[in-house]
């Protein structure tokens, strides 16, 4: 871990523009990242804090097929939506850039072509996942299959959800296209591959000995996985018609692999930002050329899924191009759900941030709040929007807004909005400041470990302490009977809720932003240190505002409606389930088991094969069925040539009763079935060892 680092890059994952944002990307990357961004400022650190839209990629191409539009209006449609949303929740990016942009492209190809020259790369002509309907090859989320790992059937080619692994598409076991429901064939292309196997020692000394003590313990265990396993050459390319042309000869339409572009856009975000700003971009990404060192602290801020990406495939590119500095952590976090459910984008399963603000208007603290106190730190969390509504009432509205609310109207009451000059203090109000000047220091301690859901507890510990403090003083009260003493109260009750002010900034900063009218307080931006260091915050004769309610209390209704949305959503997802079911063929008649004893099921090899003249729909098929070879005629001309059946083992139906076609008579029927696009396939017993004739019961 650097220790006083001179400047900060914070990262946060840049969202894909395939669809708006909702509470899980917020929870897990954004509001985290931003506390801790906005807790350096006001420590008058250099910090640049980056992102950006996330453009290339399967996901963007695969809604743009969807939606009937082109990739560019995808990315713009969602870009512009996802930008407003963090405008709105107050995220303070230095820079929100897009890696569609001309710096990006210029970038990353530059990047590419440096590892190129230094032959950092494997050449390679393999077989690849062909879709041959769809005339493309497919890798990432154009194709599904079973993971080998764990055997999730929904596995994708680059990544199983389930298990977390990183997969190749063909490591796939039945991989299925998902343009066209296909299965791929085979076929040979050329693509550049990291080989990752060199650095493993590297990361393995950097990550797991370096950082076995400051890292998250669910980063160091994927990592450890991943290296136990032993990392394998990754193909850094694509064969695709969108992203960023690979730029070198012989890489003609091909594009760079969205993750081999995406953490580059870190860095042209900054290059576009350094330039705006008259900084040098390289302070905050290279290593010293003289000491080959670095000042620059580099945090990555991201969620569990993205954790091999920011630990092992960038860092050996940054490694590999070799004047870059490595992050100095990646503390990642796991997933929220939603009232007990994944967060679903195609399920509909999520609170957007776009319709949260419908719903709750000027609401955002009562969300970063809820979110960051419910942060999926250490495991996955869930949110409920009970919880957020006890969040609300019971801790921002009862104890943080109570207490300004309280001291600013008894100041506005006693002394016309004065800050009242204080009188001795007692043994009270000496500890009481103390403790105050005590909070800065606690604070930090937890976010600088990234552990900003115990940081927040300590906010709202300085809440409790102030109201305590009114609540055993009770300047009410003693505003009849002994005047000098209230004006010392008050004066200590008013220290605590500018320091309030100040040190709510990170996780709440709109209402820090209200406070500082209430109170009419000066905002320095670098202000952290002056709650301990400063004797006092605002001074005898300060005038301040008039009071304003903080969190208005969150009614039933409002929380039942959010729950009736999510009741709408289940029933609407439940009909779309049973619409599917319903095109299912029901099922038939019930059968004895006498009347299945009489069907004869056995298993046979087609040896001959030849279409019937003058039918389109029909083969004439030998079968050898252990007993005979003997013909049957099939109506599956039209899904199958008679030189792709011959040698198929097949399921037959051997004592159907004589039938006969065109002059041909069959003895028997092979069982057929259908892929969901309508495709004929053999129901097949292809299992070693089983012999034509054996019997299926
Ligand atoms: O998982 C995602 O949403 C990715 N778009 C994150 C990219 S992070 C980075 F490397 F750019
Ligand atoms: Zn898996």
């Amino acid at each position: 871990m650097l220790e006083n680092p001179k400047r900060y890059t914070i990262t946060a994952a840049l969202p894909y523009t395939n669809g708006p944002i909702h509470i899980g990307h917020l929870a897990g990357v954004y509001v985290p990242s931003d506390i801790y961004a906005r807790y350096l400022r006001l420590q008058g650190k250099d910090v640049a804090f980056i992102c950006g839209s996330d453009e290339h990629g399967v996901a963007i191409s695969m809604k743009a097929k969807k939606e009937g539009i082109s990739p560019q209006e995808v990315i713009d449609k969602y870009d512009a939506i996802i930008r407003k949303s963090f405008v709105d929740f107050g995220i303070s990016f230095d820079n929100y850039s897009r890696t569609s942009s001309k710096i990006h492209h210029d970038t990353a190809q530059e990047f590419f072509r440096k590892l190129y020259d230094n032959n950092d790369f494997i050449e390679e002509v393999t077989e690849q996942l062909y879709d041959a309907k769809a005339d493309q090859f497919l890798a990432d989320r154009f194709v599904v299959g079973t993971c080998p790992k764990c055997g999730n059937e929904e596995a994708y080619g680059d990544q199983c959800e389930k298990c977390g692994s990183t997969l190749n598409a063909t490591d796939l076991i039945n991989p299925k296209s998902t343009i066209t429901g296909e299965i791929p064939v085979l076929k040979s292309t050329k693509h550049w591959f990291l080989p990752l196997d060199r650095y493993q020692d590297f990361l393995k000394e950097w990550i797991l000995v370096g950082h076995e003590k400051d890292w998250k313990v669910n980063v160091l265990g994927q990592v450890k996985s991943w290296l136990d396993d032993g990392l394998k050459p990754r193909a850094v390319t694509r064969d695709l018609d969108w992203g960023i042309d690979v730029p070198v000869e012989g890489a003609e339409g091909k594009k760079l692999y969205v993750w081999f572009d995406a953490p580059i856009g870190y860095i042209s975000a900054t290059k576009e930002w350094a330039a705006r700003e008259g900084k040098n971009w390289e302070d905050y990404w290279k290593l010293d050329s003289a000491s080959g060192g670095t000042s620059t602290k580099l945090v990555h801020f991201i969620g569990k899924d993205n954790i091999v990406f920011h630990c092992i495939i960038f860092p050996a590119m940054l490694k590999a191009e070799g004047t870059y500095i490595l992050p100095d952590n990646v503390p990642a976090n796991e997933f929220l759900n939603l009232e007990g459910n994944k967060l679903s984008t195609s399920k509909n399963w999520a609170v957007w941030l776009h319709e949260y603000l419908i719903d709750f208007p000027g609401k955002q603290d009562v969300l970063r709040y809820a979110l960051t106190a419910n942060a999926p730190e250490t495991k996955d969390n869930d949110f409920t929007w009970k919880d957020f509504q006890a969040r609300n009432n019971n801790e921002l509205a009862a104890v943080f807004g109570n207490f300004i609310n309280r001291v600013v109207v008894l100041t506005n009451k006693y002394y016309d909005g004065i800050v009242p000059q204080p009188n001795e203090f007692n043994e009270v109000d000496e500890r009481t400041l103390a403790e105050l000047k005590a909070y800065p220091a606690v604070i930090s301690s937890s976010i600088e470990r990234y552990r900003f859901r115990e940081a927040q507890v300590e906010l709202m510990n300085v809440a409790r302490l102030g109201n305590k403090y009114l609540a055993d003083e009770e300047p009410w009260k003693m505003v009849k009977t002994d005047p000098e003493r209230v004006k010392t109260q008050m004066y200590i009750a008013m220290q605590i809720a500018a320091a309030l002010q100040i040190l709510c900034e990170p996780f709440l900063p709109f209402t820090s932003g209200k406070l500082v009218k209430t109170l009419q307080c000066n905002v320095s931006t670098a202000n952290w240190k002056s709650v301990s260091e400063t004797s006092e915050l605002l001074k005898p004769g300060h005038k301040i505002g008039d009071a304003e309610i903080l969190f208005a209390q969150i009614e039933d209704a409002e929380i039942q409606n959010q729950i009736e949305k999510l009741e709408a959503t289940k029933t609407a997802n439940r009909e779309e389930i049973a619409s599917n079911l319903a095109m299912t063929e029901p099922q038939k008649e019930t059968a004895t088991f006498e009347d299945f004893s009489k069907l004869d099921l056995r298993v046979g090899t087609i040896v001959e094969a030849e279409k019937m003249p003058k039918a389109n729909k029909l083969l004439v098929l030998k079968v050898d069925t252990g007993m005979d070879v003997r013909t049957i005629v099939s109506g599956i001309a039209e899904h199958f040539s008679p030189e792709e059946v011959i040698g198929k083992r097949v399921t037959i139906l051997a004592n159907l009763a004589p039938r006969t076609l065109r002059g041909v008579e069959s003895e028997g029927m092979i069982l057929m079935t259908n892929l969901p696009d309508g495709k004929l396939v053999f129901v097949n017993p292809d299992v070693d060892g089983v012999d034509n004739g054996e019997t299926i019961s």
